[in-house]
């Protein structure tokens, strides 16, 4: 036999310097709901502080002694609180001034004194309800955007990762590359403004970083693998991937002109283009190379240094970060230098972190 459990009692705060006006309210509305009180707005901002989304309503009187309803309603924008609770002003005060410095100030609805009880009562559980749906849609909506977010990701690195395993790697290169990209983006615009980057471009960047090797599919696995220092021609052949997998990005027969797209094509072209144009496939210097592929590539080079691969040891992190600003893995953009220098205490950890997620 289920048990019925009746649904934990809604909780709503009555705050008014009146007693006889509290208790009015808490009568008409007690049988409802749990009901708190406060009769002045300091003892409500504590208490809405210590209940904070426990609560469901307040009902706020505006004239009071301390802190009146305003600078209640104010402190409640502030701290955000007014998103997730309503507010319903109680007042004697009409005026129009008055009502609309209420609503801008963030409250759900007015009542003026004097009241009609059911129509207190019957606002009151509207303006709950509405609340409510409005909660629920806003957690539905934001688990499903996160959801498909975190699969798309997922899928570039799952298909990022049969790449890279073929290259000998641990596995973690795709995920490495992408945080120390997304932490250097972040932190580059501090150094010079003109690499300020929205939020939205920045994910894109570093989720278009895992496809940054895909040319390498093209190459025979031998060579990637080759223990030995490659000869002259090999090690061409294997330079060729940054212009393959550029070409394959080119050559999607659809979404050419998508952002992910783009950023991707860059990435694979530039991402082992040097600031001073000593890389390669292109020679190109300075910011002709996009700012995706310069903070890719040094996000690249810090991993493969720091990883052992089957033609190299490991470089210890302090060392990978000396040989990058002593430009012995080629010279990068002075600013991305100062990013990596200020992230770069961080960087193991955060690393080790990310890989205990799931992708
Ligand atoms: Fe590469
Ligand atoms: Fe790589």
């Amino acid at each position: 036999m289920t048990e019925n459990r009746k649904a934990p009692r809604q909780k709503i705060l009555i705050v008014d310097d009146s007693e006889l006006n509290r208790s009015i309210l808490a009568d008409m509305l007690g049988g409802d709901f749990d009901v708190i009180e406060a009769s002045n707005g300091r003892e409500a901002v504590e208490l809405i502080s210590l209940y904070g989304g426990k609560l469901s309503l307040v009902l706020l009187d505006i004239v009071m002694p301390q802190m009146d309803g305003f600078e209640v309603l104010a402190k409640m924008k502030e701290k955000k609180w007014i998103q997730d609770i309503p507010v319903i002003i109680i007042s004697s005060e009409n005026t129009s001034q008055f009502i609309e410095r209420a609503y801008e100030l963030g409250a759900t609805d007015y009542i003026q004194r004097p009241f009609d009880t059911n129509v207190v009562r019957r606002r009151s559980l509207n303006t709950i309800m509405l609340y409510g749906k409005q909660k629920e849609l806003k957690g539905l909506i934001e688990e499903s955007v996160y959801r498909r977010e975190r699969e798309q990701s997922l899928m570039i690195n799952i298909l990022s990762h049969i790449i890279e395993f073929r290259d000998g790697d641990s596995g973690n290169h795709i995920t490495n590359v992408r945080k120390v990209s997304e932490m250097l983006l972040n932190t580059l615009a501090k150094y010079n403004a003109k690499y300020l980057l929205p939020q939205y471009e920045i994910s894109l960047i570093a989720l278009a970083s895992a496809l940054h090797d895909i040319g390498k599919i093209t190459l025979d696995a031998d060579y990637l693998n080759k223990p030995e220092k490659l000869g002259k021609k090999e090690l061409e052949t294997v330079r060729a991937h940054s212009l393959r997998g550029a070409e394959m990005i080119k050559k999607l027969p659809y979404a050419s002109n998508e952002p992910l797209v783009q950023r991707a094509y860059e990435i694979c072209r530039w991402h082992h283009e040097r600031w001073d144009g000593s890389g390669y496939p292109d020679g190109l210097t300075g910011d002709e190379i996009p700012v995706s592929a310069q903070v890719v590539g040094l996000a690249d080079a810090y991993d493969t240094l720091t990883n052992k691969r089957v033609y190299k040891e490991a470089v210890p992190h302090s060392k990978a970060v000396e040989m990058i600003l002593n430009g012995e893995c080629g010279a990068f953009n002075p600013d991305l230098l100062e990013a990596f220098k200020s992230v770069a205490g961080t960087l193991q950890t955060n690393l080790r972190l990310s890989s205990l997620e799931d992708i």
